[in-house]
């Protein structure tokens, strides 16, 4: 989701927060004063002025790599810069595969920014993309030259989606009635057929296979809090169909082939007035307060929480569906708990069980597992479909001597009980955020992506920042205040380095693999000491692994003020550049980087480019940047890029 940091959301980063955790705990640490203030600085006219001035197709500098070095990444090294266009290291080529309102499905028009509808968008790509997964064809090969593209579309951007909405966030108020059910259309997934020939990737315009998912999708809920009271609308009786999916951030995959998707902020997309529903005190700990973002609820009734009340608790999940079967319903995986998924990541216990991580994130919200009673079936996909719906969701304590106690959420246990307002696992899963606040769950700095490390079996937690943390409420894994810049954990399970690791255990250790900002500068920054000035990073998102275990960053916050835009960041995890970390791509101006994904062979990595020309000032009509196409008239437009070697090689090598 778009970062508070920037400009134009100042003004509505009260509602940002207003689900934060009232009472996050407070460790004490060390006071250590940060440099840079907030990074939007400018009045939106200025800054209007200060990104017409910005660069356009211009040669990208490169520093050649430090022979002899202890990184074993060999790409020369990218200089920071902010841009109108994006950069990738000299050797590598960036080709766009995909771009938002491109045709998805038979019949889709050509894209005309002219003419954005429900219809169209409805079989277009969708907008903002973010989480991205491959899929080889055929299912279960390793097929590094065909296959599906699943790709999230988090947002929109009403002020670069429709002429005449004016700059800055308050756009999505302006919507008319049929542009919010363009919107609607435009989020959800899409996935689509890839192909690639020779160097060149391209995607395939009307394959079957090809599917959109949006925000009216049917879907099943399915999981404890299947047809519980609270899950009940007047569309839906039952509590187990819902329309659609939403906010859909990061992502990940399960062993068995079907994609886990995250509901993030679905807060957003609710108006009316809680305070006139039997659900207030919920719904402002999940963030749905009297001032929708969007304008939806004016014009669809179930957004209203006033006409809907119990609309709002149906989203806020996983949902997992079978990217190889576009008729498939999608299913919302209940037991994996109700919050602000980034995403969901899988890693295989030592004894076949999946766990499953994810974040919430939001400030000082927590960390979560989700570990399934029973261990999948490598030889029978459909004896796996409903192993999501049983198993027990655990919240993070980080304590401060390097352990980790994984937390159980379940219904009768500790203090989730009816005394405490629980009468069912339902309860406990559709106030998740409420549970793991009674059973003690350590506040993190904004919890992103979460993902294993298949080589060394370590976890790692993007913690993108927290301006909000206090010196009494820094220490431990949290260590600073007013963290602007994030920092990346290392959860390591028993047996992390072995090829039985337990992912599943109640206990671990965590350790600090950077520390972001810039070094020297950033009290508090830590990386490798040879990391360059080009080499540090701000606002870890999202995050890959190549098959050498080497942790590629991506980052949705860059100081702009600083000069420096967000970005593709690569390290060792281990070895002699453990977290040297060496700026590999960087993106147009207002963009993030989200969804690094590699082919099997590590030849191709792929990336969601989000919100290009998401700046302050920046309109449909004189937008910061035109990315990727550059062409008069045309607005900036999210798109999935691939990355691949002049000559063909692996990645980084
Ligand atoms: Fe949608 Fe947490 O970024
Ligand atoms: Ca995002
Ligand atoms: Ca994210
Ligand atoms: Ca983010």
């Amino acid at each position: 989701m778009p970062d508070a940091q920037r400009t134009e959301e100042i003004d509505i980063e009260a509602l940002e927060d207003v689900g934060a955790n009232p009472d996050p705990r407070r460790p004490i640490g060390e006071v250590i004063a940060a440099r840079y203030g907030r990074r939007s600085l400018l009045a939106a006219g200025a800054a209007a002025a200060a990104i017409a001035a910005l660069p356009g197709d211009v040669p990208a500098q490169t520093v050649a790599p430090r022979e002899g070095g202890p990184s074993t990444l060999t790409f020369p090294e990218l200089r920071h810069r902010l841009a109108q266009t994006d950069a990738v290291a000299e050797g590598y080529e960036r080709q766009v595969v995909i771009r938002w309102g491109d045709p998805v499905l038979p019949g889709a028009p050509p894209f005309d920014p002219r003419a954005v509808t429900e219809a169209s968008q409805a079989k277009q790509f969708g907008y903002n993309c973010d989480y991205l997964d491959y899929f080889p064809l055929p299912m279960g090969s390793r097929t590094a030259d065909h296959g599906l593209l699943v790709v999230n579309h988090e947002y929109t951007n009403t002020n670069l989606i429709f002429p005449g909405m004016g700059s800055g966030r308050e756009a999505r108020t302006r919507s008319s009635g049929p542009q919010t059910r363009a919107e609607l259309m435009a989020h959800g997934l899409s996935v689509v057929e890839v192909k690639r020939e020779g160097n060149a990737w391209s995607y395939v315009k009307d394959s079957p296979r090809n599917r959109r998912i949006t925000g009216e999708t049917p879907m099943r809920v399915a999981g404890p809090a299947a047809g519980a009271e609270r899950m009940k609308t007047k569309d839906d009786p039952t509590g187990m169909r819902v329309l659609g999916t939403l906010n859909n951030c990061a992502g990940g995959n399960t062993p068995w082939g079907t994609v886990l998707t995250g509901e993030e902020n679905t807060n957003y997309y609710f108006g009316g007035d809680p305070a006139k529903t039997p659900h207030q005190a919920i719904m402002r700990r999940y963030g749905i307060v009297n001032a929708s973002l969007y304008n939806w609820w004016r014009h669809q009734d179930r957004f209203d929480v006033e006409k809907e009340p119990n609309e709002s608790f149906r989203f806020g999940w996983v949902v997992e569906f079978d990217p190889y079967d576009p008729e498939s319903v999608p299913v919302k995986r209940t037991a994996l708990g109700r919050f602000k998924h980034e995403g969901a990541t899988h890693a295989v216990s030592a004894d076949g069980r999946v766990v499953i991580y994810s974040g919430d994130d939001e400030r000082f919200e927590y960390v979560y597992k989700f570990v399934t009673a029973r261990p999948w079936n490598p030889n029978d996909r459909a004896a796996n479909r409903d192993l999501l719906d049983e198993g027990t969701l655990y919240a993070g304590k980080f304590l401060e001597d390097g352990k980790v106690e994984w937390l159980p959420l379940v219904f009768g246990q500790g203090p989730l009980t009816a005394a405490n307002g629980f009468a069912s696992q339902a309860d406990v899963l559709i106030e998740t955020r409420r549970a793991a606040d009674l059973l003690g769950a350590t506040p993190m700095d904004r919890p992103e992506d979460v993902e294993t490390n298949p080589v060394n079996g370590r976890v790692y937690v993007m913690l993108t920042n927290n301006s909000r943390r206090t010196a009494q409420q820094a220490g431990g894994a949290n260590p600073r205040p007013r963290n602007i810049h994030g920092h990346v954990l290392e959860i390591i399970p028993p047996g992390a380095g072995t090829d039985r690791v337990d992912h599943a255990a109640t206990e671990a250790r965590w350790a600090l693999f950077i520390a972001a900002g810039k070094p020297g500068i950033d009290a508090g920054a830590q990386y490798h000491r040879a990391t360059s000035d080009d080499g540090w990073l701000s606002c870890p998102d999202n995050c890959a692994f190549d098959s050498k275990g080497r942790i590629w960053i991506a980052t949705d916050g860059a100081p702009a003020n600083a000069g420096v835009a967000d970005g593709l960041y690569a390290a060792d995890t281990a070895g002699f550049g453990r977290a040297l970390t060496r700026l590999f791509y960087q993106a147009p101006t207002g963009a993030e980087v989200c969804g690094p994904r590699f082919t099997p062979d590590d030849r191709t990595i792929f990336l969601a480019i989000q919100h290009p020309g998401e700046d302050a000032g920046s309109t449909f009509e004189r937008p910061s940047t035109r990315w990727p196409d550059f062409a008069e008239g045309m607005p900036p437009r999210p798109s999935v890029i691939a990355i691949v070697r002049k000559d063909g090689g692996p990645i980084g090598d």
